[in-house]
């Protein structure tokens, strides 16, 4: 039995899943318990929840949605402690050609923080996905030029005003390697070999000395092959960094989860969280969101389910002092990634964040506030 069933059964969950014995994965966990409410108390708003354990709470937006939503805009600056650019800052939208950049997206995006007295964050300098088709015309003999100018541009230009930076993204998950490193192919694997990543840290930390300097990746939550493999690539790349002082000071972990995912194993996740902060990292988690694509379509079962998938991983990993800060990958249903990667067969909305696309509160929205409450206050 894993922990998470054990902690099911705990919750009270496991009625369905304790009755029919020899069945160990149940496909849908939080339907088990439909009398689920997810109840909490006060009407503190998230980031003053999180505030109150020395946590960050808030999310990733776009441009559009902030600048033409202001129904939308205003929820955030009352729910949101940071504001992470969903793709205003990556290469493909901020370097239109070789010789130029545009901000006028994300310097509103900054000012826009500023002005709600939000933090900031960047996301991301060194990635394979979204950068501009003139990237294939960078060659090995000026492909560190090229990296070091973007990343010392783009960083100077918000120095100062950015709590903390992606400085390289998802360089490790994704399909097998054929690296002993495990380093997925992208650009600058194939330019620079694996001295990017030390390049792109170093040149981050000369740059701007007070953001906090993250690794960010993916698939690093459940207990199936591809997540073992990634969870044990970025501990060695991240013990690597540092025993090299390459600037290095956090874990990102993008937290897409699934509703529907049974192989959740806590003691497994705490293990891998002690052993980054161990090294002396801290550790965020910057793009949690919870997929309800393979759930039946029932709303108030899926959103049980949803609810119950947040409150089950924040309670493990805010168990761990080094994790400072908890961004979902949006705000609300209004607004998601996930609409358009992993619409459900049904041709129902999909329902994977805390506010509903009428910036309603959701089971989710007090699961994750019932995390924040139960987790101990950082010092
Ligand atoms: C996604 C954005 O949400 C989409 O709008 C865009 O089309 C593709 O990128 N991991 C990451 C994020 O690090 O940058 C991705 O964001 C989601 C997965």
């Amino acid at each position: 039995m894993t922990l998470s069933r054990r902690r099911t059964l705990q919750l009270g969950l496991g009625a369905v899943a304790a009755g029919c014995s020899g069945i160990e994965r149940q496909p849908v966990r939080a339907s088990d318990n439909p009398k689920q409410t997810f109840s909490m108390a006060g009407e503190m708003q998230l980031k003053q929840r999180a505030a109150a354990k020395g946590l960050i709470y808030g999310s990733a937006a776009s441009y559009s949605s902030l600048k033409q939503d202001p129904q939308f805009a205003k929820l955030f600056a009352e729910t949101c402690g940071i504001l992470v650019p969903e793709n205003e800052l990556k290469w493909g939208a901020l370097r239109p050609a070789s010789d130029r950049y545009d901000f006028t997206q994300a310097d509103w995006m900054a000012e826009y923080a500023q002005q709600n007295n939000i933090l900031f964050r960047g996301h991301n300098l060194a990635w394979k996905h979204f950068n501009p088709d003139w990237l294939e015309g960078v060659t090995s003999r000026n492909a560190e030029q090229v990296l070091t100018r973007h990343i010392t541009t783009v960083m100077k230009r918000y120095a100062g005003r950015m709590h903390s930076w992606d400085v390289v993204n998802e360089a490790i998950a994704g399909i097998p390697s054929w690296r002993s490193d495990g380093l997925q192919t992208s650009p600058w694997l194939t330019m620079l070999d694996k001295d990017y990543i030390d390049i792109a840290f170093r040149a981050a930390a000369a740059a701007d000395p007070k953001a906090m300097l993250v690794y960010n990746d993916t698939a690093l939550e459940y207990e199936k092959p591809e997540d073992e493999r990634t969870r044990s690539a970025v501990l060695a790349l991240l013990r690597d960094l540092k025993s090299r002082k390459i600037p290095v000071h956090a874990l990102g972990i993008q937290a897409h989860l699934d509703a529907a995912e049974t192989r959740f194993n806590a003691n497994k996740l705490r293990r891998f969280l002690s052993d980054v902060a161990s090294l002396g990292l801290k550790i965020l988690i910057t793009e949690m969101d919870v997929k309800d694509q393979n759930l039946p379509p029932d709303r108030e079962l899926r959103d049980r389910s949803v609810a119950r998938t947040y409150e089950e991983y924040l309670s493990v990993v805010l168990d761990e002092p080094a994790v400072v800060a908890v961004m979902t990958w949006g705000l609300s249903d209004r607004y998601t990634w996930l609409a358009e990667t992993n619409p459900r067969k049904d041709g129902l909305a999909i329902r994977p964040l805390p506010y509903d696309e009428n910036l309603g509160r959701k089971p989710a929205w007090n699961a994750i506030a019932r995390a924040f409450d139960a987790a101990p206050k950082r010092s």
